[in-house]
């Protein structure tokens, strides 16, 4: 018998989620480039969503109907599949709450977002990797794992942190091996930033089969990252499953009407895309003009590899940047101790970047 409350199995397994830092050493302007948020800021109308909203004494609407409305009126989906929640990573946990139990697996590619992880174990079950194949995930690898106990596979596409994709021709394979007891979940957080004749986050996937359901947020390109909004849509089964699991207050009034305004402003999403496109493309030639090596990003952020020699490693990098105020981010959590992630920042902070990195390469030991 304990002598004290103990947590369920698997529950200390469990490593916590590192947010991106956010602070850098003192008297220097620091430019968080550790998170994928835009530079962009929100909507101007979803500012004033939530300056004007009103009553906070009052529950809020616990089934974000016009949120869910608005959202469906945006990507041509029906309201009733869609849920709402405080960040796409709620919708991910009550997935594996809905879903896994003790004895069950869960799985998902090696490079993949660690919260999969997270919610399978405090789940109960077991987290299942599958290798990638050069950062990409391998369909072939997450079917050779897949057994009568698993119950759902989590694939980012594309993915953070490494910026890749597969093809939407290889989603529809992996969903074809899969057994129909398996909840398939497309994390398509930063679809709105791929343009690619190959790709799509799968809403017809979603539409047509019983056992795909996708993820989305309103962190990335819409800006609203401390707001807490995200959705997902899902077979009208799933949707009626995950919605006796979810807290029946998950969303908060003001989040919702920054959420409505957002997805209506197409003008600013358009602006958004417009920055990434062009930095991402500049970030990417002018660092590997360095000499470093830039994994082909498809998303707002790219993964920078370092040399292995001693003085010109991630980390010596990450001290030199974050001594300059450019907080990136280390992804030794995600398996890959040599590389930082950078996100597409402002004009400035881009600017910074490259030309903090050149006196990295350099051998500048200084900031
Ligand atoms: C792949 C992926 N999925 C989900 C999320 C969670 O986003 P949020 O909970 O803010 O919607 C993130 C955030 O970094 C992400 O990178």
């Amino acid at each position: 018998m304990s002598v004290r409350p103990e947590p369920r199995p698997g529950v200390m397994q469990i490593d916590a989620y590192v947010p991106g830092k956010s602070k850098a050493a003192g008297g220097v302007k620091v430019h968080k480039l550790s998170s994928n948020e835009t530079p962009l800021g929100p909507s101007p109308k979803a500012i004033e969503a939530v300056r004007t909203f009103d009553h906070l004494e009052l529950y809020p609407d616990g089934s974000a109907t016009k949120l869910r409305e608005a959202i469906g009126a945006k990507y041509g989906l029906d309201p009733s599949r869609i849920i709402c929640g405080a960040g796409s990573d709620e919708l991910l946990s009550l997935l594996a709450y809905t879903y896994v139990g003790p004895g069950d697996e869960g799985a998902f590619s090696e490079h993949g977002f660690l919260v999969y992880r997270i919610a399978i174990l405090a789940a109960g079950g077991t987290p299942v990797v599958a290798p990638e194949k050069d950062f990409h995930a391998d369909v072939d690898a997450i079917l050779a794992r897949v057994t009568e106990k698993t119950k759902i596979v989590f694939l980012t596409n594309p993915n953070n942190p490494t910026g890749t994709y597969i093809p939407f021709d290889e989603v529809k394979r992996l969903h074809a091996g899969l057994p129909p007891h398996v909840v398939l979940v497309l994390d398509a957080a930063y679809a709105e930033y791929v343009r690619r004749n190959d790709y799509e986050a799968g809403l017809e996937l979603v539409a047509t089969a019983e056992n795909v359901v996708m993820t989305r947020t309103f962190s990335k390109i819409y800006g609203l990252a401390n707001m807490r909004v995200g959705w997902m849509v899902a077979p009208a089964h799933i949707a009626d499953a995950v919605n006796r699991v979810r807290g029946p207050f998950n969303m908060n009034g003001p989040a919702m009407a920054a959420g409505i305004a957002a997805v209506q402003d197409e003008e600013h999403v358009a602006k958004a895309f417009a920055h990434n496109e062009q930095w991402l493309a500049w970030l990417t030639k002018e660092i590997e003009a360095l000499g470093l090596k830039v994994t082909p990003s498809v998303a707002n952020f790219m993964m920078i590899h370092f040399p292995e020699a001693a003085g010109q490693t991630a980390k010596d990098a990450d001290a030199f940047l974050s001594s300059r105020g450019l907080i990136l981010r280390r992804i030794e959590a995600y398996g890959i101790p040599n590389a930082l992630r950078l996100t597409v920042g402002s004009e400035e902070a881009n600017r910074l970047v490259v030309e903090a990195l050149r006196d990295f390469m350099k051998g500048g030991n200084h900031a």
